[in-house]
């Protein structure tokens, strides 16, 4: 029966059971992290073969490139060639990093913002004021990147289908409006795709600033846990197809295919935004890590080698999906607290409570030795104006350490949602 519904008596004794069941957890002394999406133990070991593969000096060597020395900036041929396949763009439109695509998104507002961008007319430390599209809930990270430059951040809600587009539309008249993030499969948090209609509005917008900057972080876009791998479309040659090619970077990275912080970040984007990138990243770095890069090749090999990974990976993750999902279900989706969607590939699960729930369940959590992302920090600014969204991050623990983990976050989201109806 839902809360709601229940008598005054009802719920007194159901806040008494709840409340005696999360002093039992406390006194577990638990210690329990689903916090970030950090790949777990057995997803490492998964991937241990890349430790070893590359061991002979003389496969340092990548059509005629020395891996082993200075040079080639935008990363080794074959590595651009995997990443190219794998994004489904040109080879020239490709940028290898170093071992963080987040930082690569970083280091490409800090360029808008000290040099400018390619169509910019100045600098954007020179504009009196930046506003950027924030569709929400989000990446974090993301928010705090826009933040640190001291953009006003404007959320736009979340769809099914992906962000509102209405009001995309409406707000990029205004030329003050300089840029959108964007995660367009399996968005963090709440696993969403990008609809086929909704990438053609993207891809076809005439924003009022001239060096509108779309960030296209593409994270997941081989990360299925179920179902076999979706194709995606080319958002470089979509943004091309309207005379946009130069609207666009697109971002991935390594991160959740082999290591996390030790693996290979990319960017792409059209040939003069690359051009002109090349000249600025030039005088901060010689060259990244190409035997790194290398390494990845190796192991990676192509798009099927790589996907035929991802299905390894899905092997793990997917019974903690499941767990999760399979939890709300049961615990949660009979007292009508919370929604959830169902993803198919990512590495969350987004929670969306009654108003006014998620700030006191997470610091309930906290109490029983239970981590989990911060409250509003899907939002930018960290305020989630209705106080409802938690980011669930299953891919960490082992199976039977994340069903304690659930366990103890429905009984604190129960006990915050009955204290609320006191
Ligand atoms: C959407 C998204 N982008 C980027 C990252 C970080 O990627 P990287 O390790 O390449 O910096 C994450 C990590 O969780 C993410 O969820």
């Amino acid at each position: 029966m839902k809360y709601k519904e229940m008598s005054a008596e009802q719920r007194k004794t159901e806040f008494d059971k709840v409340s005696a069941e999360l002093e039992a957890w406390k006194a577990k002394g638990l210690k329990l992290n689903m916090a970030r999406g950090k790949p777990g133990r057995a997803q490492l070991e998964l991937v241990s073969d890349l430790l070893t593969v590359l061991s002979d000096p003389a496969e340092c060597v990548d059509e005629g490139v020395e891996a082993r020395n200075y040079g080639e900036l935008s990363g080794v041929p074959s590595a651009k060639a995997l990443f190219a396949e794998i994004l489904g763009c040109r080879s020239e439109q490709v940028f290898i990093g170093g071992n963080s695509s987040l930082q690569l998104m970083y280091d490409t507002i800090a360029k808008a913002y000290t040099n400018g961008l390619l169509h910019s007319e100045r600098p954007w430390c020179r504009e009196e004021h930046i506003k950027w599209l924030c569709p929400a809930p989000g990446y974090d990270r993301h928010f705090k990147v826009t933040q640190n430059f001291g953009f006003e951040m404007i959320t736009i809600p979340m769809t099914e289908t992906g962000p509102n587009m209405d009001l995309v539309e409406q707000l990029i008249a205004d030329p003050t409006v300089k840029g959108m993030w964007n995660v367009p499969k399996y968005s963090n948090p709440d696993g969403i795709i990008y609809s086929a209609e909704t990438i053609e509005r993207i891809a076809k917008m005439k924003p009022a600033a001239p060096d509108f900057l779309l960030m296209w972080d593409n994270a997941y876009c081989v990360h299925e846990f179920e179902g076999d791998y979706m194709p995606f479309p080319d958002i470089l040659s979509e943004c091309a197809k309207y005379g946009n090619a130069d609207m666009v970077f697109e971002f991935a990275s390594t991160s959740k295919i082999t290591f996390p912080g030790a693996g290979v970040a990319v960017f792409a984007c059209s040939e003069a935004n690359m051009a002109h990138m090349e000249k600025l990243i030039g005088i901060q770095a010689i060259s990244f890590d190409k035997i790194n890069q290398l390494r990845h090749v190796k192991y990676l090999k192509d798009k099927a080698t790589t996907l035929a990974l991802m299905k390894k990976h899905a092997a793990i993750l997917a019974p903690k999906f499941k767990m999760v999902t399979g939890m709300l279900e049961r615990e949660i989706a009979p007292l009508g607290l919370a929604t959830w969607h169902e993803p198919k590939g990512g590495y969350f699960v987004s929670v969306n409570t009654l108003p006014g729930l998620a700030k006191r369940t997470l610091a309930l959590c906290k109490e029983a030795g239970v981590v989990m992302t911060g409250a509003g920090a899907t939002f930018p600014y960290g305020v989630d104006p209705k106080d409802c969204n938690i980011r669930v991050a299953p891919s960490l623990p082992p199976v039977e350490e994340l069903e304690q983990a659930m366990e103890v976050f429905c009984c604190c989201l129960k006990l915050a949602a009955l204290e609320q109806l006191k």
